[in-house]
């Protein structure tokens, strides 16, 4: 297993360009399903939950190809209507497929996904909006196998804003007769850039952005070229190391509008935060203030996806601080890792209270999942001595050459084997 090896200490100064948004990404992928001709996405980032999700549409019939930077699918002779549980374990993204097979196919099976370790993550809200179309679901052995021989537009009223289940029912709806209503929908970014993909594919999609999202049956998808948006997360990552370290990056090709709730928590605290056109400038001092209470909600409120990264941050904050855990109820498995570098941390149940020491020390860490390694990733910028962190395959299902990127900033970091 690689390692990321890191010297602590250095202020990060520089620029770096951010790349598209894995979770903006991988539903596209799936939307790609509904598609009857060449779909081109740009900016192809070889994120390992994408290079997944690519496998997933390749073993459903998809013809791949790569051309400069960007990711060819030839989606005309599509045969299989089946995930094999092999293929879903590697990614949560593969029930996200469920709608837009049904579409396709009229039919579905996809054994239980993968994904992060963060909580139980149910997909009742996935069946349910599902049922709502009239699509007939057996859930057994694993397998969810779904009958949409007569299937139609319905309303959907999501218990809870669920990102997966919004754009799961989005998807089903596209080529179903009829309207779908899906009321109280999550409002993400990156499930207006969904809208937007399946729109420019011959879609009727309105109101992503808002809590209802309005689906109106057509019969085909045509061949489409799409540039999917900027990674909130990856930028909200950078934002953080440098408020961590001290310094001054610009981060380029990204937007500052997704990310207001944490330049909300952080400006004139920690550090300053602009943004122009389409860069965010950071400017922070080395040391920085304790932040009173953060609870992680859907959008717009508080990233989970950043939630270990604030975490990795306070950690060396003057004060103490309380960050509340809202969507997964088992993610802080990282914080143990974090107390072996010197941070002082208790965990109860969903609150992690953080008080703030002077100095973290480098130690062998291990990334228990994707943004728990990155918050590791953090931790070791700061540290005093040197940082080994284990199992970075888990930080490189969402963040492509994480090393090389901060490695650009002035950061010691570097990849190691075995
Ligand atoms: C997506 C993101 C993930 C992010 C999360 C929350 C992708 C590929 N992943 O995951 O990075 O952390 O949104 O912003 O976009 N829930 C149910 N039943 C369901 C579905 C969800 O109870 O059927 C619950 C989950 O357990 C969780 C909450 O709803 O507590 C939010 O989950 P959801 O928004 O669905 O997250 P994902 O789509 O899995």
């Amino acid at each position: 297993m690689d390692k990321f090896y890191i010297r602590g200490g250095n202020k990060l100064w520089g620029a770096v360009k951010i790349g598209c948004a894995k979770n903006a990404y991988l539903p596209i992928l799936a939307g790609s399903i509904l598609c009857d001709g060449i779909v081109k996405l740009n900016k192809y980032p070889k994120y390992i939950d994408i290079i997944h999700m690519t496998e997933i549409l390749e073993n459903l019939g998809a013809k791949k190809r790569i051309e400069d930077n960007s990711l060819l699918l030839d989606m005309t002779n599509l045969n299989k209507s089946e995930i094999p549980s092999y293929l879903a374990t590697l990614t949560r993204s593969s029930i996200f497929s469920l709608g837009a097979m049904l579409g396709r196919f009229k039919k579905a099976k996809v054994a239980y996904p993968g994904g992060c370790d963060i909580g139980a993550r149910p997909i009742d809200l996935h069946l349910k909006g599902l049922s709502a179309l009239n699509v007939k679901i057996v859930d057994k052995h694993g397998y969810i196998s779904c009958d949409g021989a007569n299937m139609k537009g319905g309303t959907v009223h999501l218990d809870f804003p669920s990102v997966g289940a919004t754009e799961n029912i989005m998807m089903a709806g596209v080529l179903a007769k009829g309207t779908t209503r899906i009321i109280n929908c999550a409002k993400e970014p990156e499930i207006v850039d969904l809208q937007n993909f399946l729109n420019k594919a011959g879609a009727k999609v309105k109101g992503a952005g808002t809590s209802v999202i309005t689906v109106v049956g057509v019969s085909k998808l045509d061949s489409v070229e799409y540039t999917p948006i900027s990674d909130r997360i990856i930028t909200g990552t950078y934002v953080l190391a440098c408020t961590i370290c001290g310094g001054e990056i610009e981060l380029e090709t990204t937007n500052g509008k997704h990310l207001e709730a944490l330049f909300s928590k952080l400006n004139n605290n920690a550090c300053k935060i602009w943004s122009k056109n389409d860069k965010i400038i950071v400017q922070s001092g080395s040391t920085h203030n304790a932040i009173s209470k953060i609870e992680t909600m859907p959008y717009p409120g508080f990233p989970t996806d950043l939630q270990a990264q604030m975490v990795a941050m306070l950690s060396t904050s003057k004060g103490t601080s309380v960050v509340i855990e809202n969507l997964f109820e088992t993610r802080y498995k990282y914080v143990g890792e974090l107390i072996k570098m010197g941070a002082d941390i208790i965990v109860k149940d969903r609150s992690a209270i953080i008080k703030g020491v002077d100095k973290l020390y480098g130690a062998e860490v291990f990334a228990t999942d994707l943004r728990g390694g990155a918050g590791l990733v953090l931790a070791g910028l700061k540290a005093n001595g040197y940082t080994k962190v284990d199992n970075i395959s888990q930080i490189e299902r969402g963040y492509e050459n994480m090393e090389k990127d901060l490695a650009g900033l002035g950061a010691e970091i570097k990849r190691i084997s075995g």
